[in-house]
């Protein structure tokens, strides 16, 4: 069964990015949102982003429209009925998860493909209190969703390799290139990104060098295309911190363990670009 037809439950940063790349690739997409205002929230972002392709000579206006034509949106998860894949990019709480995909069982055929957004929860517990435990994979995008060429496909002990296959095909057509991994916490990407963030925030911590000179110093030594501190504020230092509870948790090992600083800053209300503060004042728009 080739996938045609996609599902995605969640129309935020992650999911609008990913409703946009699939029909962009010319899958049919239907996407559900909580309520009419964060539906509306989430296509108008959709839309800016094709609009900025438009301004920027990348695509014409027809082009837009054909992809925006793709799109159907609803506040509905039964209207997700008749997906071949069901992509879930809502909010991340294990407890949200098992009631989206308890919802889409009732929905959905047998044959439906579930994937997960998801950068830091169990695949394999979500998986498992569905009715189609083989046919569940992870399905983990890079932000911003159309720019970054990168998905990580993970698999479960209970994924069916024929399921792999068809998502492998798929997230290739996006065109993403496929990362494999296994369902562990952070998977390969975080697992390599929460640690060099963390040890970014404790040089600084430690008086060792300035925020800028930690930045320019990944971006300028090695090539990066930002700074460790500089990314944390785009990945939004909440997110982060939650992240790495949840792989200490797992691991026990110290270079997961949130630093204190991290912990103040969230308790703070400094959240990153998206609160307006973070390790910079984002409040112009830029970092200061
Ligand atoms: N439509 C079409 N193309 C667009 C566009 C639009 N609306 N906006 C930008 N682009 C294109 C640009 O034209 C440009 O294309 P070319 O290279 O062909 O010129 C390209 O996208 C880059 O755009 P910009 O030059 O405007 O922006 P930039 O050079 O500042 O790059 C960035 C932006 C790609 C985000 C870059 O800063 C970057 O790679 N940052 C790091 C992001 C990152 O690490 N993300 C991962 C976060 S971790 C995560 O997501 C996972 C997790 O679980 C925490």
């Amino acid at each position: 069964m080739a996938i045609q037809k996609v599902g995605v439950v969640g129309c935020g940063l992650m999911g609008s990015g990913i409703v946009q790349v699939c029909a962009q690739a010319g899958y049919d997409v239907t996407v559900r949102e909580i309520d009419d205002a964060a539906l509306a929230k989430g296509l108008g972002r959709i839309d800016k982003f094709l609009q900025g392709g438009v301004d920027k000579g990348k695509m014409t206006a027809e082009q837009k429209a054909a992809v925006l034509g793709k799109i159907k949106g609803t506040t509905k998860l039964a209207d997700l009925g008749g997906c071949d894949l069901v992509i879930e990019a809502a909010v991340e709480n294990i407890a949200a998860k098992h009631e989206v995909f308890a919802a889409l069982d009732a929905a959905c055929g047998p044959e439906t493909i579930y994937a997960s957004n998801t950068s830091s929860l169990s695949i394999t517990e979500m998986a498992a209190k569905t009715k189609r435990p083989a046919r569940v994979v992870g399905l983990h995008f890079f932000n911003p969703v159309p720019l970054m060429q990168l998905v990580e496909v993970v698999r479960t002990p209970m994924t069916d390799a024929a399921v792999l296959a068809e998502v492998d095909a798929f997230a290739q057509k996006l065109p993403k290139t496929v990362v494999s991994a296994q369902d562990t916490p952070g998977f390969v990407v975080n697992r390599l990104l929460v640690p060099y963030i963390l040890d970014a925030i404790r040089v600084y911590e430690q008086g060792l060098a300035s925020k800028e000179d930690i930045d320019n110093g990944m971006k300028l030594g090695c090539g990066h295309p930002m700074g460790p501190l500089t990314l944390l504020d785009f990945v939004g230092l909440d997110t982060t911190l939650y992240i790495a509870e949840i792989m200490f948790d797992e691991f026990k090992e110290p270079r997961f363990a949130p630093p204190p600083l991290l912990k103040r800053m969230v308790l703070a209300g400094w959240h990153g670009r998206k609160s307006g503060r973070g390790f910079y004042d984002w409040s112009s728009g830029q970092p200061r």
